[in-house]
This record gives C-alpha cells, structure tokens and sequence, in this order.
C-alpha cells in the first residue's frame, strides 16, 4: 500500500503528539533527529510554553539544535546534565523486539550516545516503519565511518557478507559529512536475522565509529497513521 505525503505527515504528527505526553517539568530531554522528530520539538516549544515548563533539551544533530533554539527549549550539555530522563527519537525500521535501523538523516551516533544516556527512549514514527525482520526491503545499515579509514573498512564489511554505498550528499558534491566530521556508509546484508551480532561485527570493524542498529535500548514506541497511535512497549 502506498501513502501520500499528507497521510505520512499527519501519522508523523500524530505519533509526537502523544510523545510529548510524556514530557514532565524539569525534565532533561534528548532530542532526537529527522522529519518526524521535528514534529515532536515543536509541540515540545508549544508545551513548554503553555505550561512554562523548566526543561532542557540535549539535541542529537545541528537539525534538532537549530530547531530547539527556534522553538523555545534551551539546550544543556552532558557536562551540566549527565543523565537524560527521556529521549523522544524517530527510526528507519522497527522489529518486533524494538530493535532499529536508525540513521538514514546521518545522526546515528549522536543519536546512539543520548539514547545510551536516557533513563527512558521513546521512538516516533509513523506505521510504515514496523516491519517484520531489520534489513527487510533491501533497508542498509547506516554506518558512521572515519575518512581515513574508509576503504579499509568498506573491505571488512564485504568480508562479513555487506555491500557498501557511500552516502552522497545533496546541495554539496561529493559525500555526507556527518556532524562529527565523518562519511557514511550505506551496508546492504538483506535480511538480518541477528542485529545484536550484525551490531558487534561492524563495532569491531577500526575506523566504524557506530553503527545504525540500535539493540535493546527502546521502550516505547508510538506508531502513527492519520487516525490514530499504536503504542508498542518493551516486553
Ligand atoms: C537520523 O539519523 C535518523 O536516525 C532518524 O531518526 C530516522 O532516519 C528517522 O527519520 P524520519 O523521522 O525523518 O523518518
């Protein structure tokens, strides 16, 4: 079934709406990246405001920052806030363990850090994103990589049964430069059947700063559509 840019806006606003739910005051709040994310900082700003809530944001990407400052949530650090009481974050692909594909907007590993220091991770998206097995649809893994050390490990994840695109950026030639300063790699192994060993695999690979999979640290997930939100939580 294919969905028009109206249905997956609204299933996209619908899934943050309910998100920020749970926003509480002074909270410290990791802010995720991406389109659907964006919706959540928003309602986030409005909230904030109506209820002159004492928040602080940890945004994972310059896209969550700059959209935090527009909308009214200051910023904070790990160096004034090391723990985060929740993070508010969008996927690629969600399994039904949880597990995701993160990384498609190149924040995975600012992404994977905040999430890493949250008591609690929500993930938003709108219902397209569930699927059955990571990887399904030909869906690559996202993976940061430091420049020196590209070809290098473009050859060891062909030697673990991956096939690499470096990603392209678009109103620049050449590659992606992530926030962080590296290149991605788009690594295609079809169906993955083992993300937690697919995850290591890659970890050990030297010059793979992180990876898109994203194992066991998922709570809650909200799924949108125009009408209503699934909502998935962690057995
Ligand atoms: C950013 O690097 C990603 O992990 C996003 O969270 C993910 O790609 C989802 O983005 P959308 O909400 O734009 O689909």
């Amino acid at each position: 079934m294919t969905h028009n840019r109206d249905w997956i806006d609204n299933a996209k606003k619908n899934a943050a709406k309910v998100a920020i739910t749970h926003v509480k005051d002074k909270y410290i709040i990791g802010l995720g990246s991406g389109s659907t994310v964006a919706y959540a900082i928003k309602e986030l700003g409005e909230k904030v405001k109506i209820e002159k809530l004492e928040i602080f944001g940890i945004p994972t990407s310059y896209q969550a920052f700059l959209l935090a400052t527009k909308y009214g949530i200051k910023i904070t650090t790990f160096e004034e806030h090391p723990i985060i009481d929740l993070t508010i974050d969008g996927a690629d692909q969600i399994d039904p363990k949880l597990n995701l594909i993160k990384g498609m907007g190149a924040a995975l590993t600012r992404e994977k850090i905040v999430a890493s220091a949250s008591k609690t991770n929500i993930i938003i998206a709108d219902k397209r994103k569930k699927v059955t097995c990571l990887g399904i649809h030909d869906h690559p893994v996202p993976v940061e990589v430091i420049p020196f050390a590209l070809t290098q490990v473009e050859n060891q994840i062909k030697k673990i049964g991956g096939k690499t695109v470096l990603r392209k950026g678009t109103g620049k030639v050449g590659p992606v430069i992530t926030d962080n300063g590296n290149v991605i790699l788009d690594a295609f192994f079809g169906l993955i059947k083992n993300p937690s060993q697919l995850n290591h695999l890659l970890k050990m690979i030297s010059g793979v700063v992180e990876t898109g999979l994203f194992i066991d640290q998922t709570d809650l997930v909200y799924l949108g559509t125009p009408d209503q939100t699934e909502k998935i939580e962690k057995k």
